[in-house]
C-alpha cells in the first residue's frame, strides 16, 4: 500500500462537476479541510452554497466514488457538508455601492396586483429558508399597508436602536423590520413618493442587519414609482413574482417583470398562489382559473416555482401569527413552498455564480 498524497485527493475532486454550477468542486473552491492519517484515511468538507442544497448527497457520492475509482489505496473516507451562502456583490446587476457588506443577497417579492399573497409567501419563505439552516431577514416594505407584524405576531413588539441604528426584532428564526414596528399605520399613510422610498432605503441601510445570507423584501403592490425607485436603487439580487391564475392578476404581472428586467434584476421565479381549491373528496376546484401562472411562465422563459391552493389554514396562519409552514409542516402545501423556497435558494446560487454576461 502506497501513501496516499493530498494531490491525489484533489485530482479525484475535480472531476467531480456541480450540477448546477457545471465546473468542478476545486475549481469553484468547495473544497476544504482535507485530512490524511498514516493508515490512508481521508477526511475533507465540501462546502455548498445552499443550506438546503438538492444535489447534496448526489454531490457527497460523487465524491466517494470518485477516490474510490482514482485513489486505489485510499481506506476510510468521510465526506462533511456544510454551506457557505455566495453573495450577489459585485455582480453586474450589483453595480451600486453596496450598503451592506453582511448582507449576502436581498430577494425581492413582488407582484403586479395587490392582495396575491406576496406577504404571504414572504413570509413562508423567510421562515423555510431559516428552517434549512440559512441566516434571514425580512423586510415589509408595504407602507401603506405593513402586515409582517400581524403574521409574525407581534402587533405590539418595538425594535430598539442601538447606535442611532434600529435593532431588528426576531421569531422564528427570522430578523424582522416592518414599518408597522415604527409608527402608527396613519402616520405612513401620509407619505409620498420620496419620502416613502428614502424611508424604505433606511430598513437597509440604517438597521443592524449584521450577518445575513439572505434578507427578503416583501414588496408593496404595483409598479409605481415606489417600486421603481427601490428596485432601481436597492442592490437586488433577484426578483420572485407571485401571481394568481386569473387574467386580470397575469396582466398586471407582465408589468412587474418588465419592471425587473428593465433595471436588470434577475427574475429568479413565478409563485402562483390561491391555485385552485381542494375539495372534501380530493377534486380540485380551479377558481380563477387553470394553470394560468404557469402557461404566463413558460411564454415569458420565467422557471416556474410552484403552486400554491386556497387553504384556509394559510389565511389563519397570518392571522394568528404562526406563518403556514410552521404550524403545518408536513401538509402537501408547506412541502411545496419549502420546494419553492429551495429553488430559489438554488437560483440565486447560479446567478451569482454566471459571468456577468450570461445574465439578461
Ligand atoms: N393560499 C392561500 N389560501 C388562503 N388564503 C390566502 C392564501 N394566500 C394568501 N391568503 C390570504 O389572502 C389575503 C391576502 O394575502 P397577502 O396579504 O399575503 O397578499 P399581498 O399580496 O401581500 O397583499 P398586498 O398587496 O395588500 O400587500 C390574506 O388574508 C392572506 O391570509
Ligand atoms: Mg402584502
Amino acid at each position: 500500500m502506497s501513501t496516499v498524497t493530498e494531490a491525489q485527493i484533489i485530482e479525484a475532486l475535480s472531476l467531480v462537476q456541480e450540477p448546477d454550477l457545471k465546473k468542478d468542486l476545486v475549481t469553484l473552491a468547495m473544497i476544504e479541510d482535507i485530512t490524511l492519517d498514516s493508515d490512508n484515511n481521508i477526511s475533507f468538507t465540501v462546502v455548498l452554497t445552499t443550506p438546503a442544497c438538492p444535489m447534496k448527497e448526489q454531490i457527497k457520492q460523487s465524491c466517494i466514488d470518485s477516490i474510490r475509482s482514482h485513489v486505489p489505496d485510499a481506506a476510510a473516507i468521510e465526506v462533511k457538508m456544510t454551506s457557505k451562502v455566495t453573495s450577489s456583490c459585485g455582480h453586474h446587476h450589483c453595480n451600486h455601492e453596496r450598503p451592506l457588506k453582511q448582507v449576502k443577497n436581498i430577494i425581492a417579492v413582488a407582484s403586479g396586483k395587490g392582495g396575491v399573497g406576496k406577504s404571504t409567501f414572504a413570509v413562508n419563505l423567510a421562515v423555510s429558508l431559516a428552517k434549512s439552516g440559512a441566516k434571514v431577514g425580512l423586510i415589509d416594505a408595504d407602507l401603506y399597508g405593513p402586515s409582517i407584524p400581524t403574521m409574525f405576531g407581534m402587533l405590539n413588539a418595538k425594535p430598539e436602536m442601538l447606535d442611532k441604528n434600529l435593532v431588528p426584532l426576531e421569531k422564528f428564526g427570522v430578523k424582522l423590520m416592518s414599518i408597522g414596528f415604527l409608527v402608527e399605520a396613519e402616520t405612513a399613510l401620509i407619505w409620498r413618493g420620496p419620502m416613502a422610498s428614502s424611508a424604505i432605503k433606511q430598513f437597509i441601510t440604517e438597521v443592524e442587519w449584521k450577518e445575513l445570507d439572505y434578507l427578503i423584501f416583501d414588496f408593496p403592490p404595483g409598479t409605481g414609482d415606489i417600486q421603481l425607485t427601490i428596485a432601481q436603487t436597492i442592490p437586488l439580487s433577484g426578483a420572485v413574482i407571485v401571481t394568481t391564475p386569473q387574467d386580470v392578476a397575469l396582466a398586471d404581472v407582465s408589468k412587474a417583470v418588465s419592471m425587473f428586467r428593465k433595471v436588470n434584476v434577475p427574475v429568479l421565479g413565478l409563485v402562483e398562489n390561491m391555485s385552485y381549491y381542494e375539495l372534501p373528496d380530493g377534486t380540485k376546484d380551479f377558481i380563477f382559473g387553470h394553470h394560468g401562472g404557469e402557461i404566463f411562465a413558460r411564454t415569458q422563459g420565467i422557471p416556474f416555482l410552484g403552486e400554491i391552493p386556497i387553504d384556509r389554514a394559510v389565511r389563519e396562519g397570518g392571522d394568528i401569527g404562526t406563518p403556514y409552514v410552521l404550524g403545518h409542516p408536513d401538509s402537501a402545501t408547506s412541502k411545496a413552498i419549502y420546494r419553492a423556497s429551495m429553488e430559489i435558494a438554488r437560483r440565486i446560487s447560479i446567478t451569482n455564480a454566471a459571468p456577468s454576461e450570461e445574465l439578461s
